[in-house]
Formats: structure tokens, sequence, C-alpha cells
């Protein structure tokens, strides 16, 4: 496995790779890597005959600073991870080599999916993964993406990116991978202490009840939504939201317009956990 850190030294290999007729799978990530983060690198190998894993933190995507400084970073741990199972190369810059002048005056914004649900409760948020997945984008030159679906909202964010600015990537989803108990693996599961992480799996679980509840054809949207923040809190989170919404478009159903997928986002603790779950026609 190569590991690569300068732009120059990436473009070489990816330009090498391509003069072999080489395809390229990419998985970006910001590291603390989880067996949800290896599922995506083995698809990867599916799609393409090399694979390009980047890690960064990246620092405008954060918007507190404690959240910054408190991203775990195993560089270390991941790499063996990614060595083990077979990974071709890990692209891992520094801030100053993707934002030399400390920053980018160019940005790529999404509005409309950006500023809703996740992009409404961290401000600034989506500008910052949309401009540096397309500065990614460019490094690597991928001819696939890999994204988990766990993140639903970035996921659609990307595809309509790369759909609106004609980038030549195919994006693919893969479902959230969940621990036994149906808690969405995830970097921030980690911040945990052992009580909230027994507590944890109740959050998948509420959510579920609400797409119990679609199931049996309940359209009162706001009361199946209310009632799940009602629980969440009963058990000892601090909900953003618990939201229906439209997959295609993430906006607030009208009553029998489509599928549907129940999201929500609840502070543990120190951790602020992320799940959805789409509900099945
Ligand atoms: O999902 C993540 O880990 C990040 O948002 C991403 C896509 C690597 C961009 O920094």
């Amino acid at each position: 496995m190569i590991i690569i850190e300068p732009i120059d030294a990436l473009r070489a290999q990816i330009k090498a790779w391509r003069k072999a007729g080489e395809t390229i799978a990419f998985v970006p990530t910001m590291g603390n890597l989880h067996s949800g983060h290896l599922a995506l690198v083995k698809r990867a190998q599916e799609l393409g005959s090399k694979v390009v894993v980047s890690i960064f933190v990246n620092p405008t995507q954060f918007d507190r600073k404690e959240d910054l400084a408190a991203y775990p970073r195993t560089l270390e741990d991941d790499c063996a991870q990614l060595q083990a199972i077979g990974t071709d190369m890990v692209f891992t810059p520094t801030p100053a080599i993707m934002y030399p002048a400390g920053g980018l005056a160019t940005r790529v914004e999404v509005p409309g999916i950006s500023q809703l649900l996740e992009g409404a409760s961290r401000p600034g948020h989506f500008t910052g993964v949309s401009t540096v997945v397309c500065k990614l984008f460019n490094l690597v030159q991928p001819d696939v993406a890999v994204f988990g679906e766990k993140d639903f909202q970035q996921l659609m964010l990307i595809r309509q990116m790369v759909r609106e600015l004609d980038m030549d990537i195919n994006i693919v989803g893969l479902p959230t991978v969940r621990e036994a108990d149906g808690l969405a693996m995830s970097s921030r599961n980690g911040y945990l202490t052992a009580e909230e992480r027994k507590i944890a799996p109740e959050f998948n679980r509420i959510l579920r009840v609400v797409v119990d509840a679609l199931h049996k054809g309940r359209q009162d949207y706001a009361s199946l939504q209310e009632a799940a923040m009602k629980s969440l809190e009963l058990q000892g989170f601090r909900p953003d939201y618990v939201e229906i919404r439209r997959v295609i478009d993430l906006q607030p159903p009208k009553g029998g317009d489509g599928a549907l997928v129940v999201l929500g986002s609840a502070w543990l603790g120190k951790a602020r956990l992320i799940d959805n779950i789409p509900v099945q026609d």
C-alpha cells in the first residue's frame, strides 16, 4: 500500500495508473476508521481496479472549534486497517497542503439542500464538505466514489454537486453499517461513556417506531416527529431534530408523495449522533 502526502506525488501515481489502464475508485474519509469505512473500501474494490482512500480531518466542515480539536486522529491504526484489506493508496494531506493560505477564497456551495436539517444545525458545515470533496475529486480524478448512507444528506449534496457540475464520477451509496444492537457505526460513538453506549441504540429504535407507524399508513407527520423527540428526551438524549422527509429532495411530505426517509440527530453526552432510515414503500 502506498501512503502519499504531497499533491505532486499523488498526481504522478494517478497518472501512471491511468496510463496502465487502471480504473480508480475513491473513498474519502476523515480517518478514525471503523467497520463502516472498511465496508466502503471493500465496495470500492469491486468497482475499480485501484482503490484510493483519503484521510483528512477537514477543518472547514467543523462548526465548533472544540469538535475539530477533539476529533480522533488515528493515522497509524487507520493505515494498518487499510493495508490489511488490500487498499492500494492512502492519501494523507495535511491542512497546509489542502489549504496553503490557511483557507480557500473559492467555495463550492449547494444552496437548498445544504441549509436543511444538518445544515441548519451546523451552519457552514456543508459548504466545507462540498468544497473539500470537490477538491479531493480534482486531485484523485476517480471514476467512482463511495459514500455511506448514514450521512444521507451529505450523499444527496454530493450527488447534486457532481450532477450539476458535470463531474464524470459515479457516486455510489452504501447502506449504513450498524453495531449488533442497531447503533449506526460512527467515529463519534467513541465519545460515549459506557453508560451512554448502553442507551445509544435507543436512538435507532425510536426512529424505527416512526418508520413502523408510516408503514401502517399514518400521515400525521408532525405528531410522529414530536412523539419521537419526546421519547428521545425521556431516554436522556438532547434531540436536534427528528424529521420525516421526501427522499427525492429532503422536503417535508405533503401526504402520499413518493418515498420517505426518517432522519434524526441527537446529542448523548458529548456525542452528536445522526441516523436515518429509508421508509420502504
Ligand atoms: O463523511 C466524511 O467523512 C467527510 O464529510 C468527508 C466526505 C470525508 C469530507 O471531509
